[in-house]
């Protein structure tokens, strides 16, 4: 049965929900605004993203190392970053039903949008998106911290300190993952777009001129890691920013889009930054950020080109790029074809029938993959049929069945969620086996 793309969100989220991937914050109280909690499934599809997008970025890299610098950070951080004065979004708030929307995504300024309402709105003004809090006993504005709206400035105050440290040169890059915080106007879709989400930012520092050679390089980079983890193609674009679109800071930037059931959305965005950020926190904090060129002699200060992405967008796309509707009927199917790098659960042992030595059997199985750190799960309750479509909607990508033969000659049937093959293998070399398709999986 083919899924309405209308329907299609609502049918994510009930099933986010049912599976355990993503709950509404504090449901029990009524929910809060844009807030999601990640279930059991979904925080190891997002934890596997992130350690896809690490693994790629840094791990395997000669040239990227990491830090993780804290939320709260200095306040003149926000002043010489720009967003302090620019972070801003024009917005109006209704005077009759009391709601606020982004000026820039109105088309009429005279009257609400909400057609049962029609109230005058407000001048238009701008809404800063820091989130505002204080650190210490007193709540005064010498208190004032932010906290932060984008790991990029944790990197750029620490250029030099880990410069020095890891001795490496220009063309180099430091990377990070962690949350940020922007009081949206219009959060929505989902996680799409919330006020807490969490980024996955690498800035690149290269030497002047080498910009734009880098810039393509990592534009490619990026569009070819969605694709590498299973992002059908079709769905994917780069955008080129227009001038008026251009973040303060940037020279150029190229978004990457998916094609979501909500139209062509950004996940990623890959800026040629300038010099402006360290040139900025030199004049503000008073600090050198200069690179000093051993060969040349010169000192100079590197332009930067950054890939930002959103772990949690991200994980939404792998999402819902792998859910598929097969079949018809009672041969209907719902299944998340999930890369096997990304799949929240690798392994799901099942017993045939709970009796004659088969738990057991299953017992020891599961036991040796999770020793190998596979995350497996191991179920004996219902029919097999039954067992079988939970784990194919929760993406599992391989189950492995212990039934009568298994006792007598120590092999289990291994079936593959996209295929549904299934053959025979020695249970003594099952580990391997799953070791060696997940590695194939990533060349
Ligand atoms: N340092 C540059 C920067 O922060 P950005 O385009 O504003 O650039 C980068 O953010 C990425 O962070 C976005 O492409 C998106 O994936 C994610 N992101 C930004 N705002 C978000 C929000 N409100 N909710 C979820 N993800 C968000």
């Amino acid at each position: 049965m083919a899924v309405n793309s209308n329907d299609m969100m609502s049918t994510i989220v009930s099933l986010a929900k049912r599976r355990g991937f993503v709950f509404q914050s504090s449901e029990i109280y009524g929910g809060l605004n844009s807030c999601w909690d990640y279930g059991p499934l979904g925080v190891e599809l997002k934890r596997n993203v992130k350690d896809a997008w690490w693994r790629a970025m840094v791990t395997n890299r000669r040239d990227v190392v990491g830090i993780d610098a804290s939320i709260l950070m200095h306040p003149r951080v926000w002043e010489a970053s720009g967003h302090l004065s620019g972070f801003s979004d024009p917005m109006v708030d209704c005077k009759k039903c009391k709601e606020r929307f982004r000026a820039d995504h109105l088309e009429n300024l005279d009257k609400c949008p909400k057609p049962k309402c029609g109230g005058e709105l407000t001048e238009v003004r701008k809404f800063n998106l820091m989130f505002k809090t204080f650190m210490g006993a007193v709540e005064d504005n010498s208190a004032t911290v932010y906290m932060r709206p984008e790991t990029a400035q944790g990197i750029f105050v620490n250029f030099q300190n880990v410069q020095q440290a890891s001795r490496l040169k220009p063309p180099f890059g430091i990377a990070q993952i962690g949350k940020s915080f922007r009081n949206e106007i219009t959060p929505g879709n989902f996680t799409y777009r919330t006020r807490e989400f969490e980024q996955m930012e690498m800035e690149f520092f290269v030497a002047p001129g080498e910009d734009e050679k880098w810039y393509e390089y990592w534009r490619d980079a990026r569009l070819q890691w969605y694709k590498d983890f299973g992002i059908k193609p079709e769905k994917l674009r780069l955008r080129d920013h227009e001038q008026d679109e251009l973040a303060h800071y940037a020279k150029a930037c190229v978004d990457v889009e998916y094609l979501f059931p909500f139209g062509w959305s950004e996940l990623e965005g890959i800026a040629n930054r300038t010099d402006y950020d360290l040139k900025q926190h030199e004049q503000f904090s008073g600090k050198g950020m200069a690179y000093f060129d051993d060969e040349t002699k010169q000192h100079y200060h590197p332009y930067v080109v950054e890939p930002a992405a959103g772990a949690d967008r991200a994980t939404l796309a792998f999402l819902v790029d792998a859910y598929d509707v097969e079949g018809e009927g009672k041969d209907e199917r719902v299944v998340l074809r999930f890369h096997p790098a990304l799949a929240p659960i690798k392994v799901a042992v099942l017993p045939l029938v709970k009796r004659d030595g088969m738990p057991e059997m299953g017992e020891k199985i599961y036991r040796d993959l999770l020793d190998n750190s596979i995350k497996s799960f191991y179920d004996h309750t219902a029919s097999i049929g039954r067992r079988y479509a939970r784990q194919d909607e929760a993406g599992t990508p391989f189950c492995v069945t212990v039934d009568t033969q298994s006792l007598e000659d120590q092999t289990v049937t291994l079936r593959e969620r996209d295929s549904r093959e299934q053959y025979r293998v020695a249970a003594s070399e099952l580990v391997g086996l799953v070791q060696k398709k997940m590695r194939d999986s990533m060349k």
